[in-house]
C-alpha cells in the first residue's frame, strides 16, 4: 500500500498544478515557444551576435515588438538580454520603422528599401560607425513588428545570424480569417470550442485571448479578421454590438489586425425599419451608406463586409429581382468613401437549378466579368463544390481577368475529419495554388490569379475559414495549430513550399531535433493524401454522413435538395462509379480553358486523382497500374488505413522530444484517427460493393461489421452544425 505522509499531499498537488500549468502553457503557447537553445554552438554565437537591443519609436506596436523580442531572446538565450536607450557599442539589434532611423542607416539600406512594399521588411547585418548592428526596419510599424516575429522564427530554427541580407514583403493585400463564429458563441463547423468572441462581457472586458491571438495572427501575417459567420446576425450591425466590435479592433490595431464583418443582406429591414432591402431602392442604398458612417465613426479602420447572399437560403439582391453584381456594388459605394472593400463570395448554387452544382457559381459569375466596383473583390471556394478532401480547382480562377479574385481556403476540417484527425492542410492548399488554369496560357497558376500578377489586379487576398475556438489549445488538436500557422505563412507568400512551411512550424512548435523533424515533417506531408485515400480516393466527393459530415454516409438519398445527397456526388451503379462531368456528361469540363478541357474529358488523360470527378468508370475499367477500379479503389481505401498506422508508428516514436501532454494528446487523437479511418473504408467498400458486385482484393481487411450497422449509426449531437 501506498503511504501518503500527513503533509505532502498538498505538495503532491502543486507538484501536478505546477507540472500541469507548463505543460498546457505549450499547448497554448502555439508556435511562439521560444525554448531555450540547446545547440551550444548556436547558442554562443547568438549571444555573441546579440548584446542588446535599441528600439526607436514609441507607438502601441513598438511596445509590442520590444516585449516580444525581449520574451523570445531572454527565453531562448537564456540570459536577460540589455533594452538600451542609445546606440554605443556593438551587436545591438536596432528595431524601428524607416521614418525614425537617423539619416546614415537610411542610406545603407536604401536600395532594400526599394524591394519592399509597405509592409515588408528588412533584416540586415550593417556597420554603423565601424561597429556592427542588426537592424530590423520597414516602412510602417508593423512592418517593423513583422520584422520582429520573422526574426524571432529565425532564431527558432537556429539559423545563423552572422551576416543577415533578409528582405521580404507580402504578396497578397488581404490575408484574413473568416470566423463562422455566432452571437451566442457556437461556431459553425467549428471543432476547438467556443467562439473566443464573449459577447457578453464586451466591450468592458477584454479577454487576454484576444491579445494573444492577435499576437499569434500577427506573427504569421494576418491583418485581417472576419468576426461573425457568413450565415450572418444584423444584430452585429446594432450600436449594441458595435461598440463590442469597436473594443476587439482596438486590440487587434496596434497588431496590425483590421476587423471586418458579415453583412445579413436583410439589415435594413431586420434593424432598420425599412420595408425592402432591394439594392436599388435609394432609402436601402442610404441606410447602408448611414451605418458605414456609424461604423467608421467607431473604428475608422474598419475593413469592409464579407457577404454570403442568395446561397443556402441567405438573403441577396435576387429576392428583389436584382443580381449580385448590383447588390455588391451598392454596398461597395457605402464603404468607398473610407477605404473599405466589399468580399463578396462565389459560393452560390440553386435549389431552382437541375445543373451540375460544380457549374453553378461559374455560370453565374463569370458574365459579372469587369462589372464590379473597384472595392470588391470576389471570393472564391479553391473548388467547385465544398472543401472536400480534394477538388480541382475551381474553373472561376482566371476565368474573371477584370476582377479581383480572393481565395477562401477552410482552415476548419469540416470535411476532414474534424479536429480528431491529423491532416496538414498547406499541401492541400499549395497543390490548389499550384494548379494551372491555362487562361493565358501554359504557367497562369492559380497562384498568379490570387496574387494579381496574372491580371494585374489591384486588390488581392486570401481568406481561410478558421479553426480557432476557445479550446485550451485553441484549435482542438495540437497539430491544426500547423494549419493556421500554414495558411498565415501562405496567405502572406502563397509560393512558399508547404515542406519549408511544415518545416518551420515543427521547430518553432516543438524541437529542432532532426531525429524528431524528419520523420513527423514527412508524416505531415503525407497526412493530406492518406485522409484523401480512406474517405474519398480517385476524385469521390461528397460522400460525408450529411448535414454533419462526421464519417461516411455514401447511402444518404432522402434529403429535398438532390445536391445535398452524397448519391448525388458517386452516382455508383451496376455500370460503375463517380460524376459524368466531360463532354458526354454536364460538360463542366467547359469552364476551364481548352488544354484542360481536353485532359479532364479524355479519360486516358484525365489524372486519376481527379477520375471520378469528372467520369462514371465501369468497375472493371483498368487504371494505370493495370488493376480494375473495383480492386484499385478498395487497394486505396486500405493503403489510407495503413498510412495512419504509419502516422502512429512514427508518432510513437517521438516521445523523447515532445512535452507529456502534447505526446499524449496526438497519440489518442491518431487513435481515434485509425478507428476512423477503418471505420470509412469498410462503410465505402461494403456500400460500393453493392453495386460491383465484386469481392475485395486481397491486401484489403474484411470489414467487421456489416454495412446495416454502418448506416445505423447516428449523431444527433456531433460538434459544429
Ligand atoms: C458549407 C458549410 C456551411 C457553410 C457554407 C458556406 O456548405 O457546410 O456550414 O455555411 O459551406 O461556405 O457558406
Amino acid at each position: 500500500m501506498t503511504c501518503i505522509k500527513k503533509n505532502s499531499l498538498p505538495l503532491l498537488a502543486l507538484f501536478f498544478v505546477i507540472s500541469w500549468t507548463a505543460s498546457a502553457q505549450k499547448d497554448y503557447n502555439l508556435w511562439l515557444q521560444y525554448n531555450k537553445i540547446s545547440n551550444t554552438q548556436i547558442s554562443s554565437e547568438y549571444n555573441a551576435e546579440i548584446k542588446g537591443i535599441v528600439s526607436l519609436g514609441n507607438s502601441e506596436t513598438s511596445k509590442i515588438w520590444l516585449n516580444e523580442l525581449e520574451l523570445g531572446l531572454n527565453a531562448m538565450l537564456g540570459n536577460k538580454v540589455v533594452v538600451k536607450s542609445k546606440l554605443e557599442d556593438d551587436n545591438v539589434i536596432i528595431v524601428g520603422s524607416k521614418s525614425v532611423l537617423t539619416s546614415e542607416i537610411q542610406k545603407l539600406v536604401e536600395s532594400d528599401f526599394e524591394k519592399i512594399n509597405d509592409e515588408g521588411f528588412i533584416i540586415k547585418s550593417i556597420l554603423v560607425k565601424n561597429k556592427k548592428q542588426l537592424l530590423i526596419t520597414g516602412k510602417k510599424d508593423v512592418s517593423v513588428l513583422y520584422g520582429v516575429y520573422s526574426f524571432l522564427r529565425w532564431l527558432q530554427m537556429n539559423k545563423s545570424i552572422k551576416n543577415l541580407n533578409i528582405t521580404d514583403a507580402p504578396k497578397t493585400t488581404i490575408r484574413i480569417l473568416n470566423h463562422w463564429d455566432n452571437l451566442d458563441r457556437t461556431v459553425e463547423r467549428g471543432y476547438a470550442g467556443f467562439s473566443l468572441w464573449n459577447w457578453q462581457k464586451l466591450p468592458e472586458f477584454i479577454d487576454q485571448r484576444y491579445v494573444d491571438y492577435a499576437r499569434a495572427n500577427a506573427s504569421i501575417g494576418i491583418n485581417g479578421t472576419v468576426l461573425t459567420n457568413v450565415n450572418a446576425n444584423a444584430l452585429i450591425l446594432t450600436p449594441q454590438y458595435l461598440e463590442k466590435v469597436e473594443a476587439l479592433a482596438n486590440v487587434f490595431r496596434p497588431y496590425g489586425i483590421k476587423v471586418y464583418l458579415t453583412a445579413r443582406f436583410s439589415s435594413p429591414i431586420e434593424i432598420g425599419g425599412l420595408k425592402t432591402a432591394d439594392p436599388n431602392d435609394a432609402a436601402v442604398a442610404n441606410w447602408w451608406k448611414e451605418k458605414a458612417k456609424e461604423i467608421y465613426k467607431k473604428i475608422p479602420d474598419f475593413g469592409g463586409f464579407l457577404v454570403k447572399a442568395n446561397s443556402e437560403g441567405q438573403p441577396g439582391p435576387q429576392n428583389y429581382g436584382r443580381d449580385h453584381v448590383e447588390g455588391a456594388n451598392m454596398l461597395a459605394d457605402a464603404v468607398a468613401p473610407f477605404g473599405g472593400v466589399i468580399m463578396w463570395r462565389a459560393f452560390v448554387y440553386s435549389e431552382h437549378d437541375a445543373n451540375d452544382r460544380a457549374k453553378q457559381a461559374y455560370t453565374e459569375f463569370q458574365p459579372y466579368d469587369g462589372k464590379f466596383r473597384d472595392n470588391v473583390i470576389v471570393q472564391v471556394k479553391n473548388g467547385a463544390i465544398d472543401f472536400q478532401p480534394r477538388e480541382p480547382f475551381h474553373p472561376l480562377f482566371g476565368a474573371m481577368p477584370k476582377t479581383p479574385l480572393m481565395m477562401e481556403f477552410q482552415i476548419t476540417q469540416e470535411y476532414l475529419g474534424f479536429s480528431t484527425h491529423l491532416v496538414y492542410l498547406p499541401r492541400l492548399f499549395q497543390e490548389v495554388l499550384d494548379a494551372d488554369t491555362f487562361q493565358k496560357g501554359k504557367g497562369s497558376t492559380v497562384v498568379k490569379v490570387i496574387d494579381g500578377s496574372l491580371n494585374a489586379n489591384k486588390i488581392t487576398g486570401i481568406a481561410g475559414v478558421s479553426n480557432i475556438g476557445n479550446d485550451l489549445n485553441w484549435t482542438g488538436h495540437p497539430f491544426a495549430q500547423a494549419n493556421w500557422y500554414g495558411f498565415g505563412r501562405l496567405a502572406w507568400n502563397p509560393y512558399l513550399d508547404s515542406e519549408v512551411i511544415a518545416d518551420e512550424w515543427l521547430r518553432a512548435t516543438f524541437s529542432n531535433d532532426e531525429n524528431f523533424i524528419k520523420p513527423v515533417k514527412d508524416m505531415m506531408m503525407k497526412s493530406r493524401e492518406a485522409v484523401v485515400n480512406y474517405m474519398t480516393p480517385l476524385g469521390l466527393h461528397h460522400i460525408m454522413d450529411t448535414g454533419h459530415h462526421y464519417g461516411p454516409g455514401p447511402w444518404v438519398s432522402n434529403l429535398t435538395r438532390p445536391e445535398w445527397n452524397p448519391v448525388y456526388y458517386h452516382k455508383a451503379d451496376k455500370n460503375g462509379i463517380g460524376f459524368d462531368r466531360s463532354k458526354t456528361g454536364t460538360n463542366a469540363t467547359a469552364q476551364y480553358a481548352p488544354e484542360l478541357q481536353k485532359l479532364f474529358d479524355n479519360l486516358d488523360t484525365c489524372p486519376e486523382k481527379d477520375l471520378l470527378w469528372f467520369h462514371h468508370v465501369a468497375w472493371d475499367y483498368k487504371l494505370k497500374n493495370g488493376q480494375t477500379l473495383w480492386n484499385g479503389m478498395a487497394l486505396k481505401y486500405q493503403e489510407g488505413v495503413n498510412q495512419v498506422k504509419e502516422m502512429q508508428d512514427t508518432w510513437n516514436k517521438t516521445e523523447k522530444y515532445v512535452d507529456k501532454e502534447r505526446f499524449k494528446e496526438v497519440q489518442m487523437l491518431l487513435e481515434i484517427q485509425y478507428k476512423e479511418a477503418k471505420w470509412w473504408r469498410d462503410a465505402c467498400l461494403l456500400y460500393f460493393q453493392q453495386f460491383s458486385g465484386k469481392e475485395l482484393p486481397k491486401g484489403v481487411e474484411k470489414p467487421t461489421q456489416t454495412l446495416k450497422y454502418f448506416e445505423s449509426l447516428k449523431f444527433p449531437f456531433a460538434p459544429g452544425n
